[in-house]
């Protein structure tokens, strides 16, 4: 995710947790919908850029996994002495902390995760992250819900779904359509909700459940982004172009083409960082998209992502610049009448954050006219 907007909106965050306000900007879920096997895990882990999903042929993702992001900034040497000192009653926490015999190479003390069914237990290895997901998934209902702390992200929720099923399996129930279907629509539902709507690209647009699900619940279009899957699986020869240019089936935010892991590199254990290095090259080589390499591939996803959020800050910030101004009023009025000390720090810290807020607003404007070609489709 984009570095500068993670700074600016942590920035803000942290200038309102001084004068008592949590979370002023309630940022949006981002969720992935579309059919079974069509690489939503594996778009969402990208965007993350760390290994945790289960991902692979057949039904990998069977309940929701609803992920808090918890941005955190990474803490010195003596901070995580401290911390972990405070935790040595905590056997959990202690079992956890050991290190793990150098599975994960990207370990790092401060990225971890926690889980909602596992409260106080700390995983540092993104590899057992993902072994617990996969384990708590047997269940069938309910969802999963889990944390992951890190300098790297912003405070926001993802949800991975499971694919639409058309024909029981085992024990289904018969009606396992409509059940997730209907468990679908509630979290697509939210307005607050950005839809990625995935589409495996050696398969017909027309018959997208993702797209046919996102103009459901979004009909104009205001917060679903197309994905396109296994560009690489594409036959030779053929390509999305007509669908990149709005040519089928036109989506306001546009689509965005990327080429995942495939079941292969992740049977060899191919690391986030190749991936990602591949996919570059993949588009910036191929002949239907080198023109337009740009606007291709994860990296192109996460900027347009980005975007939106950027827009859906900016659409909450006269609100929270009007709290705020109420907030230095009284603040001030206070202050006249009694001349308290305390008063004037709390109007001196109010006042840093309207011009906190004035300094992002120009950072925002900066960013929209740095990426004004993109929003042209
Ligand atoms: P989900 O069921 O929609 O969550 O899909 P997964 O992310 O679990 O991926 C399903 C299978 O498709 C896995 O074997 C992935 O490796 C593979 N896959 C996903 N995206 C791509 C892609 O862009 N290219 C290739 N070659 N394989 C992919
Ligand atoms: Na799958
Ligand atoms: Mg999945």
């Amino acid at each position: 995710m984009d570095a500068t907007l993670i700074k600016t909106v942590n920035k803000l965050q942290d200038a309102f947790a001084t004068v008592g306000v949590q979370n002023p900007v309630d940022l949006p879920q981002i969720t992935v919908i579309g059919s079974q096997s069509s690489g939503k895990s594996s778009v969402l882990e990208n965007i993350v850029g760390r290994d945790f999903l289960p991902r692979g042929t057949g039904i990998v993702t069977r309940r929701p996994l609803v992920l808090q992001l918890i941005h955190r900034p990474a803490t010195g040497p003596e901070v995580n002495g401290k911390a972990s000192e405070a935790d040595k009653d905590d056997e959990k926490v202690k079992e956890n902390d050991k290190p793990s015999e150098g599975k994960d190479p990207h370990e790092n003390p401060d990225e971890w995760g926690e889980f909602l069914h596992l409260p106080g237990q700390k995983f540092y290895d993104f590899n057992k992250i993902r072994e617990e997901i996969a384990k708590d998934t047997e269940l069938k209902t309910g969802k999963n819900a889990g944390k992951i702390f890190s300098p790297n992200v912003l405070t926001l929720t993802l949800v991975d779904l499971p694919g639409l099923t058309k024909v029981p399996v085992g024990d289904q129930p018969k009606n396992i359509e409509t059940q997730i279907r209907e468990m679908l629509l509630k979290y697509i539902n939210k307005p607050n909700s950005i839809i990625l709507a995935v589409t495996a690209a050696n398969t017909d647009l027309a018959n997208s459940d993702g797209l046919k699900m996102a103009r459901e619940v979004d009909p104009e279009g205001s917060r679903t982004i197309g994905v396109l899957t296994k560009i690489d699986l594409m036959d030779q020869g053929t390509d999305v172009v007509d669908i990149l240019a709005g040519r089928i089936i036109p989506l306001r935010l546009g689509y965005v083409p990327v080429v995942n892991r495939g079941q292969r590199d992740i049977e060899h254990k191919k690391s986030i960082k190749s991936a990602l290095d591949n996919e570059k090259e993949f588009f910036e080589n191929h002949p239907s998209y080198r023109s337009k390499a740009q606007y291709c591939g994860t990296s192109y996803l996460a900027r347009r992502l980005n975007m939106v959020l950027m827009y859906h800050i900016r659409s909450t910030l006269p609100e929270i610049k009007a709290k705020i101004q109420a907030a230095l009023a009284k603040y001030q009025l206070e202050l006249n009448q009694l001349g308290d000390p305390l008063g004037d720090s709390s109007a001196h810290q109010a006042n840093l954050v309207l011009s906190i807020i004035t300094e992002f607003c120009t950072e925002f404007r900066t960013t929209i006219d740095g990426n004004s070609n993109e929003l042209s489709s």
